[in-house]
Order: C-alpha cells, then structure tokens, then sequence
C-alpha cells in the first residue's frame, strides 16, 4: 500500500516535472517565484526514489539534471546523486553554480558546511565514469566524451568544528588525491592488458586506432600538512597522464618542510593557481629564498600569503641582507600580486625594501604583529599601494605611541579605498581612537572593522559608534570588552594578554552590549552588527571582498 502511494507520488513528480519542462520551460522565468519552488519539489520527490530514476535517466531531459543534483545534494540521496554524476550530460559540473541559491530553491547549500556523504559521491561518481570510458576503451567502444570539467571550489571550509558529518578541505583534498591514484592505477593496468593484447597472435586484426582518452579535470583548492603530504605528492605526479586531472586554484601548506612544499609546488598546473598560502612553516628568510624562485611560474598568482614565516630583519648580517634583497627581487617578478600577507614577521625599518619593487598596487596588505616602526608607516602612506588598499591589517603593531601619526595619515591616503580594516590588539585607548576618528570617517567605503583587543572605554566605544554611525556600509565591527567591564582593576596601560587573560563582570558587560544595541537601533542602523565575537572574523576574504 504504501509503495504503491509512493509510486504514485513519485510518477507523479516526474510526470510535474516533465510537463513543467516541455510544456512550461521556455515560461517558467515568467512565473510567479512560488511556482518554481514547485519544480523543486517535485525533484525532490524525484530523487526519493532511487530505482525510478535509475529507469528514467535516459530520459530525463538534461536541463533538468541541475535541478535533480541540488536536490539530491540537498536531501544526501547519495544513490541517485552519484547516477546524476555518472551521466552528467554537460561538459562542466561546478558545485559553485549548481549549489547556489537558485530560481527554484533559495538554500545556498554552498554556503553550508559541505556534506561529506555527498561530496564522496560526487568524486566517486566521476572516478566511476572514467573507469567506464576506459572499459568502453578497452572495448574498441568509443562514447562521446560528456563530463571534461568538475568544479569543486568554492565550497566552504571554516577550518575548526567540521563535525563528522562535513568534509574539511584537508580531507577533501585527500579524498581527492587518493581518488587520483586509484584511476591511475586503474588505468595502467587497463593499459598493460591493452598492450598485451596488441601483441598477442591476432594483434593485425586489432589494428584500429585507440579512441580517444576520456579525461576529467578538477578544479580544486587544496590544504597539505605534513600527514597528507605522500598522498598528494603522488596524486600529483601522475597528474600529467592521470584521466584524472587536479587543478589547483588556491593552495595552502601548513607546518610542511621546505623540500615537501617545493616538491608539491613543483606539480601544480601553473596557469590555474590564484593564491599561495604557507603558513606556520618558519621558513625564515633562507627558506623563503628557496621557496620564492618556484612562485615565478604561477603566472596569475594574485594572492600570496606567508604568515608566521619567522622572518626577522633586526640586526641583518652582510648575507642575510642579500637574502632580505633577493627576497624582494623575487617578490617582485609576480606580476599580478594583489594580496601580501607577511603577519608575524619581524620587519621593523625594512618595509619599502621589500614591497617597493613591486610591479603593481597592491589591494591587500597584512602586517598583523610585524613590529613596524614610524618609517615603514610614513612609507606606506606615499607608495603606489596605499590608493588602491581595500584590505589593510596592522594588528598587534602598537600604534598608541610613534606609529599613532603616521598611522593617521595613511588612513587618510587609504580613504578612499579602504573597505577592511583590522587595529586589533594595538594598544588603542579612547584618546588614540579620538585622533584617529577623523581620518576614519572618511573611510566611506568600509565595511568591516576590527578593534577588538584595544584597551578602550564604554565612553570611548560609544563615541566611535556614534561617530561612525554616517558610514554607511560599515556592517560588522569587532569591538574589545570595555576595560570599565573587567572584575578586577588592570594594570595600566594594560597589554593585549592581560585584556584577553582578565575576567570580564558579564552583568556589567551585558548592560553595555545592550546599550551600543539600543544606539543601533535609535539610528535605524541595525544592519550594522556589533560584537566582540571573534568567530565572524575568519569567514572574510580578499576574494569576496
Ligand atoms: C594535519 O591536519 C589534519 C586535519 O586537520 C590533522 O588531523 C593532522 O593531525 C595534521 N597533521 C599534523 C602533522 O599536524
Ligand atoms: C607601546 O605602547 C605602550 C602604551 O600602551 C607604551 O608604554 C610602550 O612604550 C609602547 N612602545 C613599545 C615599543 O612597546
Ligand atoms: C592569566 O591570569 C591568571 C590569573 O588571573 C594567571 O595565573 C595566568 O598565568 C595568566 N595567563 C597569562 C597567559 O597571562
């Protein structure tokens, strides 16, 4: 009884999905939005059957396949969505267009931590197609290539609290490359039968020439540390010949040697990499002279990051100051670098030696905790950059004292610009703010603000919302726990540890947050938010800025 019920529902679903499609296709943009909603469910109601639609697919019309994938993505209807994968009738499949909020449904699932059943089917599906095609190749049986692209990037990766049911980036890469092996695999021993048979004793009967190799290439972002590094050092190898191609678009090592990341480096399709992340590596200035010459070929390389490299330019020797020089010709030669990040690096006087030779404006610049002095501010104020700056990140350098005016007149040369501007944990109190408001005000295009970890007031946090309630794309600012809301006295001028170390009293807290929430709400500025919640910070990037 009940499948029967079911079957009739699910019939029904294709059959509403089938009128839609020839009778109302051409239409449907000119329907009411309620009524697309109604193809969504259908496929849903589609999806549900697994053995159904295993029937029907050789007839679904292909402009429906995007449809039935988000919905089967959406409800892990893993049978059908790998089905969906293994006769993708297009020559692109790209997670970023199919999981986005659409016409007929308004969940961006591509903004939701990404599934991990779904995405294993999704890679399992296409490694099944390939092994198919390479069967039907060893058949003498040409099929016509359908799926050459798949397009993983742009799924979502916070890093922390994945949870056992997402998939991170470090596990999707190695899922990844453990799939790339395998196909290779597959593939020479396909190619050993093949040749085995050619020069068997009916090897003139089998003269026609191989079809075509079938290939699929997937473009990725991938994160390496030293646990996967084996596994993607060998998918990588092979990548050349592989039927199963990675492309990376943004690649990032954490903690790997110097010779690990040059050897991964190495096998990188060099036209598809955007971005270069290689963090907590302590490569120090020798190890950067190693790594950097290997950048050079990255030809659209925009974004290049080297956080918590242990570069420190105090008391250079002869030769180290060659390599802080070399260091700088190299960065040089990447002629679309629009992104540097160098936080945690000690670069105090050095800064116009090392970004001075560069070809081109850069738009986002990250010096958290460099130990800049008044020089490399009063620098950066006049160079090429500083005009064209949308991110700018001075964290943990201590403007309240010499960088305070320098730091007033680059805000001012970066006005115009600036849409991203991080001063946490930079010993503002509310008479350094004072100063600086001004020049803040100015910045009419920000949108984001980091001060948290500053030694400020109530008084002083309401004086800088008040005053910087008129900028009005200013929608997410990351203040500091008022140091009139810690338990205990502080010592004074308090560091940035015994800000994050003291108690805050959540009572007296609680009243403030309330009132800058009321201040918001008086000025009709509610889209603002307000916080001291760290964790909306690390989802902002150079490239949805
Ligand atoms: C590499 O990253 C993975 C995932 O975050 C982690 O489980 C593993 O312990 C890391 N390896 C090392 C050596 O830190
Ligand atoms: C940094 O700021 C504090 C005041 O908050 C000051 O006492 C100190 O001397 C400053 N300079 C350095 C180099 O730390
Ligand atoms: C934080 O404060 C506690 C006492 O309030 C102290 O014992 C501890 O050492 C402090 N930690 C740091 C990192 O300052």
């Amino acid at each position: 009884m009940l499948q029967c019920v079911l079957g009739v529902g699910i019939s029904l679903g294709v059959s509403l999905l089938f009128q839609w499609f020839c009778e109302a296709g051409p239409l449907a943009c000119c329907l009411p939005a309620a009524m697309h909603s109604l193809v969504f469910l259908c496929a849903q109601k589609v999806v549900s059957h697994h053995s159904t639609v295993r029937g029907a697919l050789e007839f679904i019309p292909k402009e429906l396949y995007p449809v039935l994938f988000k919905a089967a993505f959406m409800d892990k209807r893993t049978l059908v969505l790998q089905d969906l994968v293994q006769t993708w009738p297009f020559p692109v499949l790209s997670f970023q267009k199919l999981l986005r909020k659409c016409q007929h449904c308004d969940r961006a699932l591509l903004q939701e931590k990404p599934n991990k059943l779904c995405v294993q089917t999704v890679i399992l599906g296409v490694v099944t197609y390939l092994n198919e095609a390479l069967e039907d190749r060893l058949h003498s049986q040409s099929r016509r290539q359908r799926l050459q692209v798949l397009d993983m990037t742009g799924l979502q990766d916070d890093g922390i609290d994945q949870g056992p049911e997402s998939m991170s980036l470090w596990s999707r890469t190695v899922t990844l490359a453990k799939a790339c092996i395998d196909v290779s695999k597959h593939q020479s021993k396909c190619t050993k039968r093949t040749s085995k048979r050619r020069k068997g004793p009916y090897s003139s009967a089998v003269a026609l020439p191989p079809p075509q190799p079938v290939s699929v290439e997937v473009h990725v972002d991938l994160f390496v540390n030293s646990t996967s590094y084996g596994v993607l050092k060998d998918a990588l190898q092979n990548n050349a010949n592989s039927m199963l191609r990675l492309k990376c678009r943004d690649f990032r090592a954490e903690e790997l040697p110097i010779a690990s990341t040059v050897g991964l480096l190495e096998f990188l399709d060099p036209t598809g990499v955007r971005q270069v992340d290689l963090r907590f590596n302590n490569l120090g200035l020798s190890g950067l002279r190693v790594i950097l010459p290997h950048m050079a070929k990255f030809t659209n390389l925009v974004s290049l990051k080297l956080p918590y490299s242990n570069i420190d330019v105090r008391r250079l020797s002869a030769g180290m100051e060659g390599s802080l020089h070399y260091f700088a010709t190299q960065l040089s030669r990447l002629s679309c670098l629009k992104e540097l990040n160098l936080g945690s690096s000690r670069l105090s006087g050095k800064l116009r030696q090392l970004l001075g030779d560069l070809q081109g404006p850069l738009e986002s610049l990250e010096l958290a905790f460099c130990y800049l002095l008044p020089n490399d501010l009063a620098y950066l104020s006049q160079s090429l950059h500083t005009p064209t700056l949308k991110k700018l990140d001075l964290s943990g350098n201590n403007l309240s004292d010499s960088l305070l005016q320098p730091f007033q007149h680059l805000l001012e040369e970066a006005s115009s610009s600036l849409l991203h501007l991080d001063i946490m944990e930079c010993r503002l109190m509310d008479i350094h703010l004072e100063s600086l408001l001004p020049a803040l005000c100015r910045c009419s295009q920000l949108r984001y603000l980091g001060v948290f970890g500053n030694p400020l007031s109530t008084r002083g946090l309401k004086n800088l919302l008040q005053r910087t309630m008129g900028l009005l794309y200013l929608q997410l600012v990351i203040y500091p726990y008022p140091v009139d809301c810690y338990s205990e006295n502080l010592p004074w001028p308090p560091t940035s540890s015994n800000l994050l170390n003291g108690s805050v009293d959540e009572e007296k807290f609680s009243r403030v947050s309330a009132e800058l929430q009321q201040m918001l709400l008086t000025a009709s500025r509610t889209d603002a938010v307000w916080t001291t919640n760290l964790c909306r910070h690390n989802t902002l990037d150079y490239f949805n800025l």
